[in-house]
């Protein structure tokens, strides 16, 4: 089978893309066709050697793809084959084909498409668990999110609005700007201009900081008793926090990682009902994806790193 791969971390020089044995199928687990792949930013600190990858050489990267289940282990229904599965946490997915354990498959209800669950998998996962979970804002609170029209911004900022939320966030290009604007996000700042950030000082109850190395700046934006959910270094490790400084305003750090909500099956399926449930709804839309070939895996790592991407960037077996 065709895969993207790399021998050694370091930048995307080190990926190659080429002929690689297909997995080997284990009794509880299922053989599915690729028809897109999510690319997340947590390949890129896996391609660095910045984050768990699975010990296999060459590592093959990526956790995250949709597609049809054309064979089953022995201890999986035969009924299975064709249908079409997501999975966001099933480790060489960078491939035309990956086993995934029958209870990582993630059901498409009817009315969400493949490409729609692959480009909201992922990054709306965890939006979902940022809102529901690590940080449940009341209604009226302002809170505030870096890079608003990212992956995660964009269903984050949704999710939040529609739950009668003031959201605030920071964007880097006028097309961002635009696009937060469009979903009901009050006020949009330059994200990597100076001189706007002094004015923001004590006016938030939550921060939702994806960026990391804006954690300080985000701190600062706190009301007391305010919190900051730290949950991704897009833009670089985070700086030194001082604890006494949070201690004497009553600030507190929250942080999370979406494979500790998602333990088992029930979880799986819970959580991506309730997200695809706000798109059938309406209550959410997102960017179109852009997307990649898998041949051209470089590109899109690079096109990723350097910010470019309004949204999901897949790539295509
Ligand atoms: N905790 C978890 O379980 C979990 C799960 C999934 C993702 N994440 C994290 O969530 C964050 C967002 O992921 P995503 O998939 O939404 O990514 P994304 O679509 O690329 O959005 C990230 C945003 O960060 C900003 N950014 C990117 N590179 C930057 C740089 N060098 N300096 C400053 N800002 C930069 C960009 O905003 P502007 O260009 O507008 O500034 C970009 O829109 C990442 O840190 C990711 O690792 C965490």
């Amino acid at each position: 089978m065709k895969a993207l791969y790399f021998k050694n971390f370091g930048t995307s020089a080190v990926l190659e893309y080429g002929e690689l044995p297909e997995p080997v199928l284990q009794a509880d687990e299922v053989l599915v066709k690729t028809e897109y792949i999510g690319l997340n930013f947590a390949d890129i600190y896996r391609r660095k050697g910045e984050y768990h990858i699975e010990n296999n050489k060459p590592y093959i990267n990526g956790y995250e793809g949709v597609g049809k289940i054309v064979k089953v282990g022995s201890g999986v229904g035969q009924f299975n084959i064709g249908r079409e599965v997501l999975f966001v946490d099933v480790p060489f997915a960078n491939a035309e084909y990956v086993a995934v354990p029958r209870d990582n498959i993630i059901h498409l209800p009817q009315g969400i498409s493949s490409q729609l669950a692959v480009s909201v998998g992922l990054q709306g996962l965890t939006a979902d668990f940022l809102a529901h979970d690590l940080s449940k804002p009341n209604e009226g609170d302002q809170v505030f999110i870096t890079g608003i029209s990212g992956g995660v911004g964009q269903i984050l900022a949704q999710m939040l609005i529609s739950e009668g939320i003031s959201v605030y966030g920071s964007a880097s290009t006028k097309a961002k700007k635009k696009l937060a604007l469009s979903f009901g996000v009050k006020e949009v700042f330059p994200s990597r201009e100076k001189g706007w950030s002094d004015k923001l000082a004590g006016k938030f109850d939550v921060v939702y900081d994806g960026v990391g190395k804006t954690l300080n700046q985000n701190i600062s934006f706190l009301k007391n008793r305010g919190k900051v959910i730290f949950f991704g270094m897009a833009g670089g490790t985070p700086p030194q926090v001082d604890l006494i400084d949070l201690l004497a305003h009553s600030k507190s750090i929250l942080t999370g990682d979406l494979w500790d909500y998602l333990i088992n099956f029930e979880e799986r399926q819970q959580r991506s009902q309730r997200l695809f449930s706000y798109f059938l709804n309406e209550k959410i839309a997102i960017s179109e994806p852009t997307i990649f070939s898998l041949a051209d895996g470089k590109k899109a790592h690079d096109y990723l790193e350097e910010g470019k991407n309004i949204g999901k960037v897949l790539l295509k077996p």
